[in-house]
């Protein structure tokens, strides 16, 4: 297939590369300079955006930025003028074409935003073109070799065909490919990244409090990564909806946060999960009310 890579950044080289290496013909766009004459250099085929108004191809991917504003917003301005300028290639088209976003992406932005403008090219979603969200879930330090080697593959698709063009290019890359809506692959990708955020904070809040009671956070948390299912069990905690409960989580929970606080050490990580969980049970003892048997 002919594959079209807008951005041609951390994602969009380590995509692009990976795919041209199972003999797929990938072409480059960028609109800075610096990055495509490097991609030039290097031998791949690597245009500025004018550069592939003749050009024709079965899918473009969209690996454009989608920084954070200083409000902490997410900054779309990049993706939404990358997606506006192809819709005026996509006019010219006249062949079925596959549209991959493969930044992060709050959910709802592909179908909301994105898929709009796209329409402006007066092609119809479906039928002249389909519409896939492939989050990456490669690590920026070791990209190419992550995109060569991925553990799982996601496809949110617009439609079955949109999706089974994609896993069709995927077919040779040996990982777990899962099939999803475009909100779901979204929102997975968020949760993903908002996860490891999670565990490298908790770990930082544990080194803090073993710090201060001269212990070794690090060797603690060796340990816990072979004693807690969390940790090794993939079901473990990965239903929503329950508050924890039991002998051990909600006495523990609460008796160490007492702990740390009478020795004047702050664990806001703790405290906020000792809420989340009030809040459920909360929640949780407000339906059994509500669905109580009335007492004739
Ligand atoms: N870096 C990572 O490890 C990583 C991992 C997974 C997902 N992501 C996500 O992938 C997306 C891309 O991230 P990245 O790290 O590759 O960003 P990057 O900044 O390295 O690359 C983005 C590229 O897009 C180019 N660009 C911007 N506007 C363009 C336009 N209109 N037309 C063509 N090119 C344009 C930029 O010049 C830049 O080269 C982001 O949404 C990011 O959140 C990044």
């Amino acid at each position: 297939m002919k594959i079209l890579v807008i951005g041609s950044g951390v994602v969009g080289k380590a995509t692009g590369k990976g795919i041209a290496e199972k003999g797929h013909q990938v072409i480059f766009v960028d609109i800075n300079p610096e990055t495509v004459a490097e991609l030039v250099a290097e031998g791949y085929d690597a245009r500025n955006p004018s550069g592939i108004e003749q050009e024709k191809a079965d899918i473009t991917m969209f690996c454009v930025s989608t920084p954070s504003r200083v409000n902490g917003e997410v900054e779309l301005d990049y993706i939404r003028d990358a997606v506006t300028k192809h819709a005026d290639w996509l006019r010219r088209q006249d062949e079925y074409h596959l549209i991959v976003v493969r930044s992060t992406v709050p959910p709802g932005t592909t179908r909301n935003v994105l898929l709009p403008l796209l329409k402006t090219s007066g092609k119809k979603v479906g039928k002249d073109f389909g519409l896939c969200m492939q989050p990456e879930f490669l690590r920026a330090v070791s990209a190419v070799e992550d995109f060569r080697h991925p553990w799982m593959t996601l496809i949110g698709e617009y439609d079955r065909r949109s999706g089974d063009i994609l896993e069709g290019l995927y077919m040779d890359f040996e990982d777990k490919l899962y099939r999803v809506d475009i909100e779901t692959a979204e929102m997975e990708k968020y949760a993903h990244n908002l996860f490891n955020a999670f565990k490298i904070s908790f770990t930082n809040e544990i080194y803090e409090v073993c710090h201060k009671l001269g212990l070794n956070g690090d060797e603690v948390m060796e340990l816990v990564s072979h004693s807690a299912e969390g940790m090794w069990n993939p079901s473990y905690g990965t239903k929503g909806g329950y508050p924890f409960d039991g002998a051990c989580l909600p006495k523990d929970t609460s008796g160490f946060l007492a702990f740390a606080k009478s020795r004047g050490i702050p664990m806001p990580l703790l405290e906020a999960v000792i809420k989340v969980n009030k809040q459920l049970e909360l929640e949780e003892n407000k339906v059994k009310e509500v669905n109580k048997p009335l007492v004739l």
